[in-house]
């Protein structure tokens, strides 16, 4: 059968990939539950092949990659591949090892990436991935109103992204607060809790600084005890169905005098009384926010990183494709 015949009776996708892949991959989750009837797992590539899958037989594999060159990834394609699963590839580098070891796929075209920590590449996966949900979704229960609405959105991220970047000063200034704490918290949920992961990725990546990411429910279990006025939260707050439990969230930490830096949903004057430093996002689907949320957390990284004279584009110890196992 052809592959978009079998991509429209798809029920069962695993994404692989690893590090910035890895948590545009989770965020993909969220939004192909919430789009299409499809059941999705999200594995670490390097893990893939420590995990007993039995795929049933309208499963397709999702290999996540920039470069299209990392060798877990690739590793874990190749024992899919034995297991006869539908391979499909989606990758930003034209021509790459997984490109070709896939049968299908689609490629970023955002350009190359030339800073080691990905940026770019996790806003346009993100994109890819919800295009393909609302794609599949469109054959399944997503009505022709919902499909509008979501293509909409999508159209205003462009403006919407320019609208958060041109806090850029704002956000140097929270950095310039900020960047001698050694130890931060990230904290989102559903759409936001991979944000929360990938924020505290970038931070550790390009700035050097120890930062956690974590589903916010968790923070009862282990992370609050860490909380004083020394550890900084960036707590991932935009008006979905997560908002009121991360207001608990927050209340708790500002209970404890931790600061607290929001990225919240614009005009949200519950949320800016409450926190230390607040960055807004300008309103959209629930979905989407994640492609908006990360922009704030990026910049917070990169400035950081900046105010400790670190190399940004060339972190220590990193590579941008990484060929080993
Ligand atoms: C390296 C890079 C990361 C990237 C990861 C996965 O560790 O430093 O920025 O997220 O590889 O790379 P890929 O090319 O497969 O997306």
């Amino acid at each position: 059968m052809p592959v978009w015949e079998r991509l429209k009776a798809c029920r069962h996708l695993v994404i692989v990939a690893c590090g910035t892949s890895y948590y545009s991959g989770c965020v993909g989750r969220y939004v192909f539950e919430k789009l299409t009837d499809i059941d999705v797992e999200v594995e670490v590539a390097s893990e893939f092949r420590y995990r007993k899958l039995n795929f049933p037989s309208n499963t397709f594999i999702i290999a996540l990659s920039q470069s299209g060159e990392t060798a877990d990834t690739l590793a874990a394609i190749r024992e899919a591949k034995r297991k006869d699963a539908s391979l499909l590839g989606i990758v930003n580098v034209v021509g790459s090892s997984i490109s070709r070891e896939t049968e299908a796929g689609i490629y970023n075209h955002a350009g190359p990436e030339i800073g080691v920590a990905s940026t770019k590449i996790f806003t346009s996966q993100l994109t890819i991935l919800t295009l393909l949900a609302i794609l599949l979704g469109r054959h399944q229960h997503l009505s022709l109103t919902e499909g509008v609405e979501a293509i909409r959105a999508i159209r205003a991220l462009p403006d919407q992204i320019r609208a958060v970047l041109a806090q850029n000063n704002h956000i140097q200034a929270i950095a310039e607060k900020y960047y001698k704490n050694s130890n931060w918290l990230f904290l989102g949920r559903k759409f936001n809790y991979p944000i929360a992961m990938e924020g505290a990725l970038k931070l550790k990546e390009v700035s050097y600084i120890h930062a956690e990411g974590y589903a916010a429910g968790e923070m009862k279990h282990g992370p609050i005890a860490l909380i004083n006025p020394d550890m900084p939260t960036v707590a991932i707050v935009p008006k979905d169905d997560m908002y009121d439990k991360m207001i608990s969230n927050i209340n708790e930490i500002k209970s404890r005098r931790g600061p607290v830096i929001a990225i919240a949903t614009q005009g949200d004057e519950r949320v800016r009384e409450m926190v230390d430093e607040l960055i807004e996002i300008p309103p959209s689907l629930d979905y989407l926010n994640p492609i908006l949320s990360v922009i704030p957390c990026q910049l917070l990284a990169y400035y950081c990183a900046f105010f400790l004279k670190r190399d940004i584009d060339k972190p220590r110890n990193l590579a941008k494709s990484v060929t080993v196992e």
